[in-house]
C-alpha cells in the first residue's frame, strides 16, 4: 500500500498520531479538536510551565475550558512535552508557533525555523506535516520543504506537506476551531488530500485550493481585509471630526443598507498580535519583488496613528478647561486591546498612556483583567474603579469597553469623559461631559 493510503487509513481509525507543536492560543484549542475525536495527540513546547500545566489537565488559554481539557489528559488522550524527541514517531505534525515582527518590522520566521530543523532529524517516509503559523506566501515551500527535504525524503512523495491557515478569534462565543471553515493547500494534490482528511474529522467546512502559496495568501487577505477597512474608516472619523458629523451616526446609518456596506468601527488604534502584523508579511515579500503593497502602509500609518489623534483630542478638550496635559490627573478605562479579554500586546491603550506620560500628564488606569502594565516610565498599577477616584480624574478616557462596565455610572461621576469606542452611545444623562473621537 502507499504512503498516502495507509496514512488515510490511520485517520479513518483514529490511530494516527498527532504532534501539535506550540501550544498557545493555536494550538492548544487544536490539539483539543482532535482528541476530542479520539486521536492521541502530543503537543510540543518549550515552555515547560504551559507543559506541565497541561500535563496536569489545566488550561492556560481563555477558549479552552479547564473541565473540558482535563478529562482528555486524564484519558491518555493529550500528553505535552518541552522537547522534540518521538516527532519521528508521529503520524502528523501541526506547526503552531508564533510569527512576530522583528524591531524593523520585517517577519521573524525563527521560530518556525528552529521548529522545523527539530521536526527533520526525525522526519520519516509517510508523515504528514502542516504549518497553521501565519506567515508570507511561500514560506511553505522556500523555508519549510528544503529543510524536511534535507535527507533525501520528497515533498509529495515520501512525505507530505501543506499550510493551513489558523483563523481562531479569541473570545468569539460562536465561532471555535471547530466550526470556523478551514482552508488547506498542499505542495501536491496528494498532501492537500491527506491534509483536508485529516481536519475534516475535527472540523466541520474544509475549503481545499491547490497549493501552500495560495493558503498562506488567503490568510494575508483576510487581516489585511481588516486592517485596511479599520484605517478607512478611522480616516473616516478624521474627516467627520473636521466636518463637525458623529462619525458614529454617520457608521450607523451606512450600515442600514443590506448590500455592499459591512461596518468597521474606528478606535484608539489596532492591536492584538495578527491585525497590527500580518499585514506586514506581505508588504515585506512584495518589497522583496520591487512592489510596494500600497494600501497596506497606509493602513498601518492611519491606524497606527490614532493613540496620537487620541491625545490631541484629550489636549484639547483640557486646554478648553484651561488645564494643560502636563500635571492633569488622566484616568484611562480598559487597557487590553479589545473588549473582554486582557490581551494587550500591541495594544493601542499603551501608547496612549506612554504618550500623556511623556507629556507630563498623572496616568491611571483600570483595567478588570489586568493589575499592572508596563509603560516606558515602568510599570503602573491599577487604580480601583470608585467614585471618588473617577470624581479626582480631570480626565476619563474610555480606550476599551469591556462588558463589565456601567457606562451610565462611569459618566455620573466624571467630570470629563474621551470615549473612543462610543461605549457611552445609550448614556442618557450627562451627555455634555461626553466627548467621541
Ligand atoms: N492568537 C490568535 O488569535 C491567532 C489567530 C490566527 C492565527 N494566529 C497565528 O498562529 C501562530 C501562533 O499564534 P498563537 O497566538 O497561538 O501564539 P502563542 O504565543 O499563544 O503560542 C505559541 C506557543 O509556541 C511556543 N513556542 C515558541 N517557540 C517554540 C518552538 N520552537 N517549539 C515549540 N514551541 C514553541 C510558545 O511557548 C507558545 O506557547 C502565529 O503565527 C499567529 O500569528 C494566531
Amino acid at each position: 500500500m502507499d504512503a498516502s493510503k495507509q496514512l488515510i487509513g490511520k485517520i479513518e481509525s483514529r490511530k494516527a498520531r498527532i504532534g501539535v507543536i506550540g501550544l498557545g492560543y493555536v494550538g492548544l484549542p487544536l490539539a483539543v479538536e482532535f482528541a476530542r475525536q479520539g486521536f492521541r495527540v502530543v503537543g510540543i513546547d518549550v515552555d515547560s510551565r504551559k507543559v506541565s500545566g497541561v500535563n496536569a489537565g489545566r488550561s492556560h488559554v481563555e477558549d479552552v475550558p479547564t473541565r473540558e481539557l482535563r478529562p482528555l489528559v486524564k484519558d491518555g488522550l493529550i500528553k505535552a512535552q518541552d522537547h522534540y524527541r518521538g516527532t519521528g514517531k508521529m503520524d502528523a505534525i501541526f506547526i503552531c508557533v508564533p510569527t512576530p515582527l522583528r524591531k524593523t518590522r520585517d517577519p521573524d520566521i525563527s521560530y518556525i525555523v528552529s521548529s522545523v530543523e527539530q521536526i527533520a532529524k526525525e522526519v520519516r517516509a509517510g508523515q504528514l506535516i502542516v504549518l497553521e503559523s501565519t506567515t508570507y506566501p511561500g514560506t511553505t515551500e522556500e523555508i519549510i520543504r528544503p529543510r524536511l527535504e534535507a535527507k533525501g525524503l520528497r515533498a509529495g512523495k515520501d512525505f507530505f506537506l501543506a499550510f493551513s491557515p489558523e483563523r481562531v478569534d479569541p473570545g468569539n462565543k460562536t465561532y471555535g476551531t471547530h466550526n470556523t471553515p478551514k482552508v488547506v493547500g498542499g505542495t501536491t494534490t496528494d498532501c492537500t488530500e491527506i491534509a483536508a482528511a485529516l481536519y475534516r474529522t475535527a472540523i466541520e467546512t474544509v475549503h481545499p485550493v491547490t497549493s501552500t502559496q495560495a493558503a498562506e495568501m488567503i490568510k494575508l487577505l483576510e487581516n489585511t481585509f481588516r486592517a485596511v477597512n479599520i484605517g478607512l474608516v478611522n480616516e473616516v472619523a478624521l474627516m467627520c471630526e473636521k466636518l463637525n458629523l458623529d462619525v458614529w451616526e454617520v457608521i450607523d446609518g451606512a450600515a442600514t443598507k443590506p448590500f455592499g456596506f459591512m461596518r468597521f468601527y474606528p478606535g484608539p488604534g489596532i492591536g492584538g498580535h495578527c491585525i497590527p502584523l500580518d499585514p506586514h508579511y506581505l508588504s515585506w515579500k512584495l518589497k522583496t519583488l520591487n512592489y510596494s503593497a500600497r494600501f497596506i502602509e497606509l493602513a498601518s500609518e492611519i491606524n497606527g496613528g490614532m493613540p496620537e489623534v487620541v491625545v490631541r483630542r484629550a489636549s484639547r478638550l483640557l486646554n478648553e478647561r484651561r488645564k494643560s496635559i502636563k500635571g492633569s490627573k488622566i484616568l484611562v478605562l480598559g487597557v487590553a486591546y479589545k473588549r473582554d479579554t486582557g490581551d494587550v500586546r500591541e495594544s493601542p491603550a499603551l501608547d496612549v498612556m506612554n504618550l500623556l506620560q511623556r507629556r507630563g500628564a498623572r496616568i491611571q488606569f483600570h483595567d478588570p483583567f489586568n493589575a499592572q502594565v508596563k509603560l516606558e516610565e515602568g510599570v503602573c498599577r491599577r487604580t480601583a474603579l470608585t467614585e471618588a477616584n473617577l470624581k479626582k480624574a480631570d480626565l476619563v478616557i474610555i480606550v476599551t469597553d469591556h462588558s463589565d462596565y456601567d457606562f451610565n455610572w462611569v459618566v455620573r461621576h466624571s467630570p470629563l469623559v474621551l470615549d473612543t469606542r462610543n461605549a457611552t452611545g445609550k448614556v442618557k444623562a450627562g451627555r455634555r461631559k461626553i466627548h467621541k473621537l
